[in-house]
């Protein structure tokens, strides 16, 4: 019967595991990775899950046996899977002759199950389906949940009860929102671990998969030139800038439960500053990287209401078009308080940082697409060309800049002299531009971080302690907002934001970069 399938919580063997228990690789050869994309008709599944799949096939780092499946409720066969898959799948890396027949041949290891979420029954069904694709071999069964947080813990009761692994790993990616405040995230993932052990929960954030990110780590801990400078003693402020140029435009009933300190600050800015400002971890190991993020996170003062400004946009006309504001999306209430941008400062309390602002900033329907690290040091010391810069000193600052996106860079912002007989001092950069020195193309997040969930590699997927140390810096500041309807300053679609995150940051003698 259903019931007597599966015995409950699951085990948890990592592909290192599950290769040391064999002591052959041949067992290797002999296992297979099935990949469900629970959600399979929405919109993550087909804008980024399936392309990022594809892209791993075709660099052909998937593994030799492997099966996708799609699951969710609308009725679709194989092959309606298959044409919607084709639609979003690109050769974008490589436009060699033969893309056309690796996108055939990837899409023969598609495959469709309806069901509904809260179904073990439906479960059931996919696993029968799952093991018909295996073939008796050691079975890898990856669930990736890209649906509402409300079902996440429907779904994967039903897919640990229902369609786990009976002799291989069983490993299930999670999206965000991760809850909506430090309860909410409890109670998830106290839900979760009804039916799953930690080690087998993937929390995604995507930032952490982005090429520049990741780079973050090498470029500290790989060049002598930085760490020496990295603390309290030549960093002036750091500030943390995600913006984006257009509004919630679809995704309005989602961003107004959560709006953007959830949406993008308390996960993917909070992620970068712990990367930035942890200490040396022992090792390049998953878990050691991760202790070193929480204790930077837990030497973090929780936010203030008086060290943070929140926006939201409101319509603008322009050349002839009107732009709408964040409350004319007819998801969102007339009446909606939601910020849709926010600036914050924040302190990390131990002795590398103590007294250094860092500064985040995040915003919908401003006036470009950015996601940038700015670092801002201190004055020279008894600077000798002090007059060279007459009385603004700020203008001699060296400040490095990485830029996550778009155009990725790295550039240091240096004082040089001006070529010739005079002595007249300029701003200069040394610039490294990735599109001049990579010819090749930079991965999307998610296909790095799929990788990493088929090899078991946990390194930039969020730990549970993380996240509750996370929530614990936001939670106040996020009741507080709502408790005393905290109103919103008002900017137009496509501007520079509120004018209130200048004299935040003035009032730590920062200007924005
Ligand atoms: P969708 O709203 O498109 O939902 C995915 C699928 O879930 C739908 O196709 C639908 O499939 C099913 N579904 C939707 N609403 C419900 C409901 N109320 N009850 C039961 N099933 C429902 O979500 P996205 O694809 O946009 O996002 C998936 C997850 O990823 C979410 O957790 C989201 O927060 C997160 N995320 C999304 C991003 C994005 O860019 N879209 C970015 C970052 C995170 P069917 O009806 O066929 O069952
Ligand atoms: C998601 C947010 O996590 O990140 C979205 O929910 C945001 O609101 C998106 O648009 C930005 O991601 P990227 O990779 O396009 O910068």
């Amino acid at each position: 019967s259903v019931e007597t399938l599966k015995d409950g919580i699951l085990s948890a063997t990592s592909s290192k595991e599950s290769n040391d228990l064999s002591g052959f690789d041949v067992r290797k050869d002999e296992s297979t990775v099935s990949i469900t994309v629970v959600g399979a008709s929405g919109d993550l599944a087909k804008k980024k899950i399936f392309p990022a799949l594809f892209a791993l096939y075709y660099e052909d780092c998937l593994p030799k046996h492997f099966t996708i499946f799609g699951y969710a409720r609308s009725k679709m066969t194989d092959d309606e899977l298959r044409t919607m898959v084709s639609k979003t799948l690109t050769c974008r890396i490589d436009k060699r002759e033969n893309c056309g027949e690796k996108m055939e041949e990837f899409l023969k290891r598609c495959f469709y199950q309806s069901g509904q979420y809260d179904s073990r029954e439906n479960f059931v069904e996919l696993d029968k389906k799952l093991r018909q694709r295996e073939a008796g071999r050691i079975a890898n069964r990856l669930f990736y949940l890209s649906i509402p947080p409300n079902i996440f813990i429907d779904a994967v009761r039903c897919a640990s009860l229902s369609a786990s692994s009976a002799n291989g790993w069983t490993r299930v990616i999670v999206e965000k929102p991760f809850g909506r405040d430090s309860e909410s995230s409890a109670a998830l993932t106290n839900g979760l671990k009804q039916y799953l052990k930690e080690d087998q929960i993937f929390r995604i954030d995507h930032y952490l998969g982005k090429e520049l990110v990741e780079n973050l780590s090498v470029l500290r801990f790989s060049n002598l030139i930085f760490e020496p400078l990295w603390s309290r003693q030549y960093i002036r402020n750091v500030q943390l800038i995600f913006s984006e140029d257009f509004g919630t435009e679809g995704r309005g009933g989602y961003f107004d439960h959560y709006g953007i300190i959830r949406d993008i600050m308390q996960n993917h800015l909070l992620q970068i500053l712990a990367l930035f400002a942890m200490e040396t971890p022992v090792s390049l190991d998953a878990e050691d990287i991760r202790n070193e993020k929480v204790k930077v996170l837990r030497s973090m003062r929780p936010l203030q209401l008086d060290d943070v400004v929140i926006g939201q946009y409101k319509s603008q006309t322009r050349g002839g078009v009107t732009y709408p504001g964040y409350t004319e999306d007819k998801t969102v209430p007339k009446d909606s308080l939601t910020p849709t941008f926010a600036a914050a400062a924040l302190f990390i309390d131990n002795a590398r940082w103590d007294g250094v602002p860092f500064l985040m900033k995040a915003g919908k329907a401003l006036h470009n697409r950015s996601a940038e690290i700015r670092v801002q040091f201190r004055h020279v010391p008894g600077n000798l060309y002090a007059r060279n810069f007459g009385s603004n000193l700020d203008q001699s600052m060296n400040e490095l800049v990485i830029r996550v996106q778009p155009d990725e860079a790295i550039y240091l912002k240096i004082n040089n002299k001006v070529p010739g007989l005079g002595m007249r001092l300029d701003r200069s950069t040394l610039n490294l531009h990735y599109a001049a020195r990579y010819a090749k193309e930079i991965p999307d997040a998610y296909e790095r971080l799929l990788l990493d969930a088929v090899e078991g590699e946990r390194r930039l997927f969020i730990r549970s302690d993380e996240l509750d140390a996370a929530w614990a810096l936001f939670t106040p500041l996020l009741k507080e907002l709502e408790q005393k309807k905290v109103n919103p300053e008002y900017y137009p679609y496509g501007s520079r934001g509120p004018v209130g995150a200048h004299y935040l940051a003035a009032r730590y003698n920062v200007r924005w970069g």
